[in-house]
């Protein structure tokens, strides 16, 4: 059973990773008005990934018998100046989430909930990826100096992008 305080924390950031999928489709939304298809995808992959991390929560609220309670999603940015001012926004959302998993890992402790510190690590690891992937695009977006067919080239490579639900299911 989880306790009240661990509950109520792993309900707040089921809202994170809900908002992290709104803010990575409205940049999807935002990638499609500007016809750059393969960062549109690139960002519809990240969205679902975001809402499988939402659902991981979801399900270990019930495992640990709590009872989920969903809160309203705030609105997300929907423009930004450039691909590059859209990774940089990734990266910095995605420095806040570790903060926030951090945080949560640090309240286990606190809290000797044990299997939730354990279920939490699945999440330390996972940031390390999600920050390592927004640097390694924003790396590429500063080498091509924003050259219409370095764009074209990096959206190319960001269009094969495929969502899978083992790409992140290393349990
Ligand atoms: Fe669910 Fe991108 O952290």
């Amino acid at each position: 059973m989880l306790n009240e305080k661990m509950l109520n924390a792993i309900n707040k950031q089921i809202n994170a990773e809900m908002y992290s999928a709104y803010l990575y489709l409205s940049m999807e939304a935002h990638f499609q008005s500007i016809s750059l298809k393969g960062f549109a995808n690139w960002m519809r992959a990240q969205a679902q990934e975001e809402m499988m991390h939402a659902m991981k929560f979801y399900d270990y609220v019930y495992e640990r018998g709590g009872t989920v309670t969903l809160e309203a999603i705030d609105k997300p940015e929907t423009t930004w100046e450039s691909p590059l001012a859209v990774f940089e926004a990734v990266l910095e959302h995605e420095k806040h989430v570790t903060r926030l998993i951090n945080d949560l890992v640090d309240l286990a402790i606190q809290e000797k909930d044990h299997a939730s510190n354990i279920f939490l690590q699945w999440f330390v690891t996972e940031q390390v990826e999600e920050e390592a992937s927004a640097s390694e695009v924003i790396d590429k977006l500063k080498l091509i100096e924003g050259t219409r067919a370095g764009l074209f080239m990096v959206d190319g490579e960001l269009g094969k992008r495929v969502f899978t639900t083992t790409e992140t299911a290393a349990e």
